[in-house]
């Protein structure tokens, strides 16, 4: 495994639209692990391929209750409604309000190639539209009405 480099705004491989995944390989496999490994280390709770330059339709999410792994993800019932602030791994030292469904059901395939439907809702439901909206070149920031605030950076003193 190997942390891959995170692409950052102004990148135009954000822009894109992603590529279904046609079947698993060793290199989508190790792709999956080192996006895992990379989102963890950059305490991320969510990643999507386009951002470590993959134009696959793949993403991974954590919001602290175990890996996620969503293969040609799509969302086929949403409802409700949150709004809340959200940020971007491609988006360092900023963030923005933010509305998005309270509640999605998201049809993908595992990383055996296993049809799967994940239920999320209030962060999880967040972050499945947030990494589904990377596929399709969609930043957050394209969302903000308010637009975007910087936030602090984290201590690299300790
Ligand atoms: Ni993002």
């Amino acid at each position: 495994m190997a942390i891959r480099n995170i692409r950052i705004d102004g990148d135009d491989i954000l822009r894109k639209k992603c590529r279904p995944v046609e079947e698993m390989t060793p290199k989508i496999q190790e792709l999956i692990d080192d996006m895992l490994e990379t989102m963890y280390e950059a305490d991320g709770v969510g990643l999507a391929a386009p951002q470590v330059g993959i134009l696959k339709r793949l993403v991974v999410i954590d919001i602290g209750e175990g890996p996620l792994v969503l293969i040609n993800p799509e969302i086929i019932e949403k409802s409700g409604e949150q709004t809340g602030m959200e940020g971007c791994l491609s988006l360092p030292g900023k963030a923005a309000e933010i509305t998005r469904p309270n509640h999605v059901v998201c049809k993908a395939l595992n990383e055996d190639m296993e049809e799967i439907t994940v239920e999320g809702e209030e962060l999880l439901a967040r972050a499945i539209c947030h990494e589904l909206d990377h596929l399709e070149g969609i930043l957050y920031k394209d969302l903000a009405k308010n637009g975007l605030l910087d936030v602090e950076a984290p201590d690299e003193e300790e």
